[in-house]
């Protein structure tokens, strides 16, 4: 009995390691600056970059606020950053990977969607205009690098 408890636990030791591993994590828009200047400058000026300077007092460090006040949840990276719609970056970042398409989508990259920014903007815990996404679109993403 005993010794098949530690195994067990031994297993499920192992498995959280490798899940851990296997997430990838969240590195802050600053980390996408310097190769994508264009979106990062047209970003930052965006209601999207100040997100977090809306919570005021004790909701800064509010879980539940900053699940999409902030990037991937963590205070750290303030506002809803590049990651909050193209999915944490840390292994899809390096040029290599981010060239190959198909790598970068296998390594966690999200091209988002409608439903990328309706995960927030339908399920606020306070009340949000409507959303609209061809107009939001217009008026919430970067700009884009022309072709
Ligand atoms: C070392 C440079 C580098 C870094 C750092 C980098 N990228 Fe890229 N990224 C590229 C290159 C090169 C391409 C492909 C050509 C292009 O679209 O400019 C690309 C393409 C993309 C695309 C379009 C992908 C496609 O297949 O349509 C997105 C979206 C993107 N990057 C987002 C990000 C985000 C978000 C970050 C930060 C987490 C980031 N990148 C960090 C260099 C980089
Ligand atoms: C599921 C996502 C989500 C969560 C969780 C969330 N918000 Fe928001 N919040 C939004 C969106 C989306 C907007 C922007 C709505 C718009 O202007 O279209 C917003 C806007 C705001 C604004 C600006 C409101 C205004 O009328 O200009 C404040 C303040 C705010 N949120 C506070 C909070 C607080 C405090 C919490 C935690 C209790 C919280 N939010 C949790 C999505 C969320
Ligand atoms: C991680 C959560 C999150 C995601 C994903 C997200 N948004 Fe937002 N969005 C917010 C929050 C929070 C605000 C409020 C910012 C503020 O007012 O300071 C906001 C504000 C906006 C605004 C400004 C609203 C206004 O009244 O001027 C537009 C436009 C917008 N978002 C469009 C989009 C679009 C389009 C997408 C998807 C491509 C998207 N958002 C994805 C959380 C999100
Ligand atoms: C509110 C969601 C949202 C945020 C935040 C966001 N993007 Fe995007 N991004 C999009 C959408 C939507 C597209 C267009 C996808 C399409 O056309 O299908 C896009 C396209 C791109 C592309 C490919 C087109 C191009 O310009 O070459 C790159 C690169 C990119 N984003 C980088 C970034 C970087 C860097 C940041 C942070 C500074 C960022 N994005 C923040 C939604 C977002």
């Amino acid at each position: 009995m005993r010794v098949k408890r530690i195994v067990c636990v031994g297993l499920s030791v192992l498995l959280l390691a490798v899940v851990g591993a296997l997430a990838a994590d969240y590195i802050g828009s600053a980390k996408c600056k310097m190769c994508h200047k264009v979106e990062y400058a047209s970003w930052a000026e965006l209601p999207h970059a100040k997100a977090f300077d809306r919570l005021e007092g004790d909701d800064k460090a509010n879980e539940e606020c900053l699940k999409c006040h902030a990037t991937g949840g963590k205070a750290e990276f303030p506002g809803v950053g590049c990651e909050s719609c193209h999915g944490p970056g840390s292994d899809y970042k390096s040029m290599k990977v981010m060239k190959d398409h198909e790598a970068a989508v296998a390594a966690g990259l999200i091209l988002p969607d409608e439903g990328t920014c309706k995960g927030c903007h339908e399920n606020a815990p306070h009340e949000v205009p409507a959303f609209d996404y061809a107009t939001a679109k217009e008026k919430g993403v970067h700009e884009q690098k022309a072709e």
